[in-house]
């Protein structure tokens, strides 16, 4: 699929506010098994690697801590259609990674690269958001005669969709009508009308509105973790707007309630975007096609198998290992 504005501008300001990945609220980077996979993947040394949909480049620094250290060698370009500058998301100094640079607002259906000139394409969640069907072939394009292509993708049916379901619910609940974010709304309005505490706390609907926000908290606390703890973490963020000491009236609370409400739409359209994004095997399959038209043949296919302890795993998407 293709993005909209709003979309793009979603994922814009997503970055911005500094996540690493997309995975709202993980401030690590991916885990050892994905790392492992990226360390099979890029064995032998090579000189230009582009990383598709790269976000602020979760996937783009695991490599250059792959392949640049101790000395810098290969260069690794992270390319995405919102506006993204990871450097300064995430505070990085230019100079420790001398060999990276990033591309924002270019698409990778139409790169800005010579023919023949890119040795791997590699992307983590990222190129299954783009119209693949154009994308392939221009891979086919800028990537050398001899290159290799590595993805890791959405699958319809990883635990990620059913975890991001999940989540999707849980916000959803704070947004309905009689539910959180009303709730605060309301709360903000009698506040401001009142004088001291004592007068605000002798109101029927102040105890009211309180009684119903504290439901709320309760009900999300009977909620499975993580979403549980993303949810709470959520609310004791947006409760501290009404903290003891801080004075009654507000001109700027509203907005910054309806900035905290914004974080979580935001999350909601990810989510949509996700669903939307995510490959059911026949489009996997569809997708190993037009990459083996290309010249490409596959080296490692299949589920993403990551393990959760010793004796389960858990499928985190489709990958695809292709070398020509
Ligand atoms: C799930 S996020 C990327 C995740 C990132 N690779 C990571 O591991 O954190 C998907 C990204 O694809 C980008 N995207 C969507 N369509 C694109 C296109 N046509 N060209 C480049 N990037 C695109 C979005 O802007 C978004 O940043």
């Amino acid at each position: 699929m293709t993005l909209d504005d709003s979309e793009e501008a979603s994922w814009s300001r997503f970055w911005a506010s500094g996540s690493l990945t997309a995975f709202y609220g993980q401030s690590d980077n991916y885990s050892p098994e994905f790392i492992a996979f990226w360390r099979a993947v890029l064995a032998e040394p090579v000189d230009r690697i582009i990383d598709l949909g790269c976000g602020n480049g979760a996937l783009t620094w695991i490599v250059d801590d792959i392949l640049n250290q101790p000395e810098p060698t290969t260069e690794i370009c992270g390319i995405d259609l919102a506006v993204i500058d990871p450097f300064a998301a995430l505070n990085k100094n230019r100079s420790d990674h001398p060999k990276v640079s990033f591309l924002g607002e270019t698409s990778i259906t139409a790169m800005p690269f010579e023919a023949n000139s890119i040795d791997i394409a590699i992307s983590q969640y990222g190129i299954e958001y783009s119209d693949v069907a154009s994308v392939i072939p221009e891979l086919g394009r800028v990537l050398k005669p001899k290159a290799k292509l590595a993805f890791i993708m959405h699958d319809e049916q990883s635990a990620i969709l059913s975890s991001m379901a999940l989540t999707a619910r849980g916000i959803e609940f704070l947004f309905q009508p009689g539910g959180y974010y009303e709730g605060l709304f309301r709360l903000d309005k009698i506040q401001n009308k009142k004088k001291t505490v004592k007068k605000m706390q002798a109101d029927p609907d102040y105890r009211q509105t309180v009684v119903k926000l504290q439901q709320i908290r309760r009900s999300v606390e009977g909620f499975p973790p993580p979403l549980r703890d993303f949810l709470l973490k959520h609310i004791a963020g947006t409760n501290s707007l009404f903290a003891k000491g801080l004075p009654l009236k507000s001109p700027n609370r509203r907005q910054l309630i309806k900035e905290r409400r914004r974080l979580l739409e935001g999350s909601l359209t990810r989510y949509s975007e996700l669903t939307h994004a995510a490959l059911s095997r026949a489009q996997y399959q569809e997708l190993v096609g037009q990459v083996e038209s290309e010249g490409f043949t596959l080296v490692k296919s299949g589920n993403f198998m990551h393990p959760i302890d010793e004796k389960t795993s858990t499928n985190m998407g489709w990958i695809l290992v292709a070398e020509r």
